[in-house]
C-alpha cells in the first residue's frame, strides 16, 4: 500500500518535473524594440533606466505560451521576454507576448507557442551577419528549440535603428538584410522560412528613410513587412511605448495569420504590406515546375549521383539487430566500394559502409538498411555509374508529423541535401521508407496521405527540384493496427514522379517490425529497379546478368511494382 502510494507520488513528481514542449515556434530577433523597452524610463537624476513593471492584459502570461530561456529550457513566458538575453540592458515590454496572445485569441486551436528571444539592444545589421556571435546564437537557440519536436512557424524581426547614423550603413542595409535572411534560411534548412519584419518607427540617426525603404523593398519570397511608422514613442524618441508594442504585436499576428497558405479570416489592417505572397505560393512554384527541364542519363564518368535516404527505422536499417545489438554481418551486396560515398553527420563525404545511419540515427542501434544494396543494384545495371553519394537522414520511431516543414527532421534533411551538392553532383531521388509509427492511431493513419503529399511538395519546393523523384516503400509492418490504411495511402499517392515499391511479405526480424538483412538487400534492389524505370527515355544498360530476383521476390516486389508503380511521367 505504502509502496503504491510512493509510486504514485513518484510518477506525479516526474510529470510535474517534465518540461512542457511547445508545438509552434517563433524566433524573435533584432535590436531594442524587439527586445522591448516599453515602460522603461530614465531617471533624470541618476540616469539609471528602470522598467515601470506595467504589463497590459494583452501581454499577460498564458500557460500555452512558453519562452526558451538563456539556459535553453522551456519556461512559461512573461515580460520582459528578453531579460536574460539582452541582459546588459533594462528590458520592458516588447511585441512578443502581445503577438502570441493575439494568435491564441484568434485561432483557439492553434496549439502551444514557444517564443525564442534572440534580440539584442543597440546592434547593427553587420553584427547579425553570418559567423558573428548574434547569428550563431540565433541559429543555435533555434536548432535547440526544434530538437525535441515543434515546428518553426516564423521569425519576427525588428532592427535597423542603429543603421540610420551613417549614410554608408543605411545605403548598405538592403544588401546586408537580404544576405542575413538568405544565410539564416539556408542554415536553418528552411529556404522559405516565413519572416515578418518591422519597418522602422524611429532611428538613432538621420537616415531612417533610407533604411525604411530598404525594409519595405525586400523582395524575397515569404518575407512580409509590417510598418511601425507613427506608433507612439517613449520620451527618448527611439523606443516604442508599451501601448505601441501591444499594437505592433497584434499587427504582426494579422500578418502571420494572413501568410498561412489557407487564409484565416482576420480583421482588416491597412498598415500591412505583403511582398508577393501570391507569387510565392502560386505562380512561383508553377513557373519553376513548368521550367524544369529533365533530360539526363546517369553520369557517365565523374559527376556524382546523389540519393537522399529518409524515413524511420527500416530506412535507417535494423537488419541484423537483435536485443539492441547488431550482428555485424554485411552481405556481399552491401560491401563498401570506393566509389560509393556517404555524407557524414559532419557533412563530409566518406566511403560508405554499414550501418549507413550510425551517426545520424544516434541513440538507436543501426544495422543493415536498403541503401548500400540500392547502389550495388545501380552498378549492376549500368557499369558506367561513377561516384554515388548517399545522404542518410532517417531516424527511427519518427511519425510523419516529425517530418513536417519547419521541424528538426525536415530542416536537417534540407540542410544535408544542400550540403551534398555544394561541390557539384545532382540529387537524383529521395528514397523514403516510413509510416510504421503512423499505424498506432486511426487519426494518424487517416492523415497520412495528405501529410505525405504535403511533405513531397514542400521538399521539392525547398530543394528547388520540382520533379525530384521520390521512391517510397509501402509498409511491410507497423507498430499498430492501422497498417493497411497507411499502405493504401502510400500506394495511392497521386503526384507526378512518385513511385511506390511494395515491401509487404518481406521477412521480418523477431520484433515483427523490422526487415531482416536479406529482406533489406531485396528491397534495395527493388528500389534500384524502380529508380531506373522512373528515368525518362531508354538507358543503356550494360549486359550484366549477375543479379537475379528470386520468385518470391517477383511475387512480393516486382509484381506489385508493375501493378502500381509503372507510372512514368511523360517528360518533355
Ligand atoms: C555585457 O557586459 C559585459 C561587461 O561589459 C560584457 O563582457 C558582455 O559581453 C556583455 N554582454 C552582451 C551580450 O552584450
Ligand atoms: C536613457 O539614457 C541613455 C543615456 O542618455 C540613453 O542612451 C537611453 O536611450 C535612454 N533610455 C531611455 C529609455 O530613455
Ligand atoms: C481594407 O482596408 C482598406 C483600406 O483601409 C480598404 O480599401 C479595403 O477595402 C479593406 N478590405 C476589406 C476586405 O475590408
Ligand atoms: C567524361 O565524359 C565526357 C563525355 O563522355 C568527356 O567529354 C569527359 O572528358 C569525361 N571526363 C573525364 C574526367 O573523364
Ligand atoms: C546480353 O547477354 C545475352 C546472354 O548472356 C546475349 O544473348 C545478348 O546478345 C547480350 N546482349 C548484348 C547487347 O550484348
Ligand atoms: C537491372 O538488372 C537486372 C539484372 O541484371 C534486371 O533483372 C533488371 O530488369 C534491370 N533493371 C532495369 C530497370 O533494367
Amino acid at each position: 500500500m505504502l509502496s503504491l502510494l510512493f509510486l504514485v507520488l513518484l510518477i506525479q513528481a516526474n510529470l510535474s518535473m517534465s518540461e512542457q514542449l511547445p508545438q509552434n515556434i517563433f524566433i524573435l530577433a533584432g535590436q531594442s524594440n524587439m527586445a522591448g523597452r516599453g515602460g522603461v524610463v530614465n531617471n533624470t537624476k541618476n540616469g539609471i533606466a528602470s522598467w515601470d513593471g506595467i504589463v497590459p492584459v494583452q501581454c499577460q502570461p498564458n500557460p500555452s505560451i512558453l519562452r526558451l530561456s538563456a539556459s535553453l529550457t522551456w519556461v512559461q513566458a512573461h515580460e520582459p521576454l528578453h531579460a536574460d538575453i539582452d541582459y546588459n540592458k533594462t528590458n520592458g515590454v516588447g511585441p512578443g507576448m502581445s503577438f502570441a496572445n493575439a494568435i491564441l485569441t484568434k485561432v483557439p486551436n492553434f496549439g502551444s507557442i514557444g517564443l525564442v528571444p534572440c534580440a539584442m539592444g543597440g546592434t547593427s545589421i553587420s553584427e547579425w551577419a553570418k559567423g558573428g556571435f548574434l547569428y550563431d546564437q540565433l541559429v543555435r537557440r533555434t536548432q535547440f528549440a526544434l530538437q525535441r519536436g515543434g515546428v518553426i512557424r516564423a521569425m519576427l524581426w525588428y532592427q535597423g535603428e542603429s543603421d540610420t547614423q551613417i549614410r554608408e550603413d543605411a545605403d548598405a542595409y538592403k544588401g546586408r538584410l537580404d544576405r542575413f535572411f538568405i544565410d539564416l534560411r539556408a542554415d536553418l534548412g528552411y529556404p522559405t522560412l516565413p519572416i515578418i519584419q518591422v519597418a522602422l518607427a524611429s532611428g538613432e540617426g538621420p537616415y531612417v528613410e533610407i533604411v525604411r525603404n530598404a525594409q519595405l523593398g525586400i523582395n524575397l519570397p515569404n518575407v512580409q513587412c509590417v510598418d511601425a511608422k507613427g506608433l507612439p514613442l517613449e520620451p527618448d524618441r527611439v523606443h516604442l511605448t508599451t501601448p505601441a508594442q501591444v499594437q505592433l504585436g497584434q499587427v504582426l499576428t494579422d500578418a502571420f495569420l494572413q501568410s498561412l497558405p489557407s487564409p484565416i479570416h482576420i480583421a482588416n489592417n491597412s498598415c500591412r504590406r505583403f511582398s508577393n505572397l501570391m507569387f510565392h505560393f502560386l505562380i512561383g512554384p508553377l513557373l519553376r515546375f513548368v521550367l524544369f527541364i529533365v533530360p539526363f542519363t546517369l553520369a557517365a564518368n565523374v559527376s556524382q549521383d546523389i540519393f537522399i535516404l529518409a524515413g524511420q527505422s527500416n530506412m535507417a536499417g535494423r537488419g541484423g539487430v537483435e536485443h539492441g545489438k547488431w550482428d555485424g554481418k554485411v552481405p556481399p551486396e552491401c560491401r563498401p566500394n570506393p566509389s560509393t560515398l556517404r555524407l557524414s553527420a559532419k557533412l563530409t563525404w566518406e566511403e560508405a559502409h554499414e550501418p549507413l545511419h550510425a551517426d545520424i540515427d544516434v541513440g538507436k542501434t543501426c544495422g543493415i538498411g536498403p541503401g548500400m544494396a540500392f547502389v550495388d543494384g545501380l552498378r549492376a545495371n549500368d557499369s558506367r555509374i561513377g561516384v554515388v553519394g548517399l545522404v542518410p537522414c532517417a531516424v527511427g520511431g519518427t511519425k510523419i508529423s516529425k517530418w513536417a516543414r519547419g521541424t528538426q527532421r525536415y530542416s536537417q534533411l534540407v540542410s544535408r541535401a544542400g550540403a551534398s551538392v555544394k561541390d557539384g553532383g545532382t540529387i537524383r531521388a529521395i528514397l523514403w521508407y516510413q509510416g510504421e509509427s503512423d499505424t498506432v492511431t486511426k487519426e494518424d493513419a487517416d492523415a497520412y496521405k495528405g501529410n505525405m503529399e504535403t511533405l513531397i511538395t514542400n521538399l521539392r519546393t525547398d530543394l528547388n527540384i520540382p520533379s525530384l523523384p521520390v521512391i517510397q516503400v509501402a509498409l511491410a509492418s507497423g507498430e499498430g493496427p492501422y497498417v493497411e490504411i497507411v499502405r493504401n495511402a502510400q500506394l495511392g499517392i497521386n503526384l507526378p514522379n512518385v513511385l511506390c515499391v511494395d515491401a509487404e511479405g518481406l521477412p521480418l526480424e523477431p520484433d515483427r517490425v523490422h526487415l531482416t538483412t536479406p529482406a533489406q538487400v531485396q528491397l534495395g534492389q527493388a528500389l534500384t529497379d524502380a529508380f531506373l524505370q522512373s528515368l525518362p527515355g531508354p538507358i543503356h544498360i550494360a549486359n550484366n546478368s549477375c543479379r537475379r530476383f528470386s520468385n518470391p521476390m517477383f511475387h512480393f516486389l516486382i509484381g506489385p511494382l508493375l501493378r502500381f508503380v509503372l507510372f512514368i511521367v511523360p517528360f518533355t
